[in-house]
């Protein structure tokens, strides 16, 4: 591939604040390991959004801020090119973080004691969102059918039918879609079953879709909501279900903390604001300013960095399979985070395979386990750099493997 935009450039990123490469000694106890744990890229934005950005600090005029019809308009076109989906501009709620809109919505929505699932290996903030809103933790953990993690249907209508008897009823699914850290870009038909099941059940449905710009060629991101269009007797459904989206994986502008949140019914999206009231702050001009311009303006340079990242995925694939056998991969859809099944690498337990990484192997990985227990004996590596640094890493993981032999 020609590397128009130089995605192969090596950037120090070391002194730069950076929470990837500069807090690796309060992380992993140690200064020189290859850090490929968060979930950001190693190498600059878009130059139309970085245009975009000098522009407003050149203005130098950086007070309080919101989104005016323009970033909305920006928002609704990109929804409707990249996914097909038509919004109304009004459901279009802006925020900090996906992170802290889950936290907002769960405040919303539920009360001390009530059940939300979670389906892990899952993103971990999830785990944290329902503890931090008193409600109980329901875990429907994904299952592993012919190396492919699939939905736990059977799971969830069971745990739905043993919260009834016991306890009521269960108020929300957090859904990540696509899913960190396995990879998975559901499909239509896993999304309309759940969808048929949670609104049987009068559940609400927080579906996370900050990766669904990062699929690979052969998939494509399936919004929630859009089954709602494309089958217009679940419509009574449309006001349960909550999607929280941003540029900031796609762009690499995560720092910039700008998130949005799109709540059709206006009723709950009253509700939702009067609940952020005094817990949240309005967005920076910067972010706003991203987001608008990388919508705009951003789209090649996301083309051409998803051929990267593909590109990255394929030599990591060719690698493992070649080099270090002994480590597994699922079939990966989308994200930039790629999920390592390390389990034949036979540690006693999850300490020892993190520690392995570290001490032996020299890199900065995520512990599965960090997904919940379900991800134990897994690590999670993030694969959006230059393919140098990529291959060094591999190199590293394929040495200390070796010696352990
Ligand atoms: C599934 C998922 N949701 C949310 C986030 C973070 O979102 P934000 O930074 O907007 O809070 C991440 C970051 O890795 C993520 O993977």
């Amino acid at each position: 591939m020609e590397d128009k935009y130089n995605f192969s450039k090596l950037h120090n990123r070391n002194n730069t604040m950076s929470v990837k490469w500069d807090k690796c000694e309060e992380i992993f106890g140690k200064d020189d390991i290859l850090p490929l744990w968060v979930a950001d890229s190693d190498w600059p934005t878009a130059p139309e959004i970085k245009a975009a950005l000098i522009n407003k600090a050149e203005n130098g005029i950086l007070g309080y801020t919101f989104a005016d019809q323009k970033v909305k308009t920006a928002v609704k076109n990109w929804l409707s090119k990249r996914f097909d989906l038509e919004i109304d501009k009004n459901w279009l709620v802006f925020d900090t973080g996906v992170v802290p809109a889950i936290n907002f919505t769960l405040k919303a929505i539920t009360k001390a004691g009530d059940g939300v699932v979670i389906q892990p290996p899952v993103y971990r903030p999830f785990f944290s969102a329902v503890k931090n809103n008193d409600c109980e933790l329901i875990k429907n953990s994904l299952v592993i059918k012919d190396r492919h993690y699939k939905i736990d249907f059977a799971g969830l209508e069971k745990i739905i039918a043993d919260w009834k008897d016991k306890k009521g009823d269960i108020k929300a699914l957090i859904f990540c879609s696509p899913h960190n850290p396995v990879g998975r870009v559901w499909k239509q038909s896993e999304l309309k079953r759940l969808i048929k099941i949670l609104k049987r059940e009068n559940i609400y449905l927080l579906s996370d879709e900050i990766h669904s710009d990062l699929v690979y060629p052969a998939y494509d991101h399936y919004p929630s909501l859009k089954i709602i269009d494309d089958n217009p007797e679940l419509e009574a459904y449309r006001k349960k279900i909550i999607t929280y989206m941003a540029a900031s994986k796609t762009f690499n502008i995560a720092g910039l903390h700008t998130s949005y949140t799109i709540i059709s019914s206006d009723k709950l999206k009253r509700k939702y604001n009067r609940t952020k009231n005094g817990f949240s702050s309005g967005n920076s001009p910067f972010g706003l300013e991203a987001l608008k311009s990388a919508y705009n303006n951003g789209e090649k340079w996301l083309e051409e960095q998803l051929q990267y990242i593909v590109e990255n995925k394929n030599y990591l694939q060719n690698f493992i399979e070649n080099e270090i056998p002994a480590i597994k991969l699922f079939e990966q859809e989308g994200t930039f985070l790629i999920w390592l099944d390390c389990r034949d690498l036979n540690f006693e337990n999850d300490q020892k395979l993190r520690k392995f990484m570290i001490e032996e192997a020299g890199v900065g990985l995520n512990p599965g386990i960090w997904f919940g227990k379900a991800g134990s004996g897994f690590m999670r590596l993030n694969i959006a750099c230059p393919k140098k640094r990529l291959k060094t890493a591999l190199i590293r993981i394929k040495n200390a493997v070796e010696k352990m032999a």
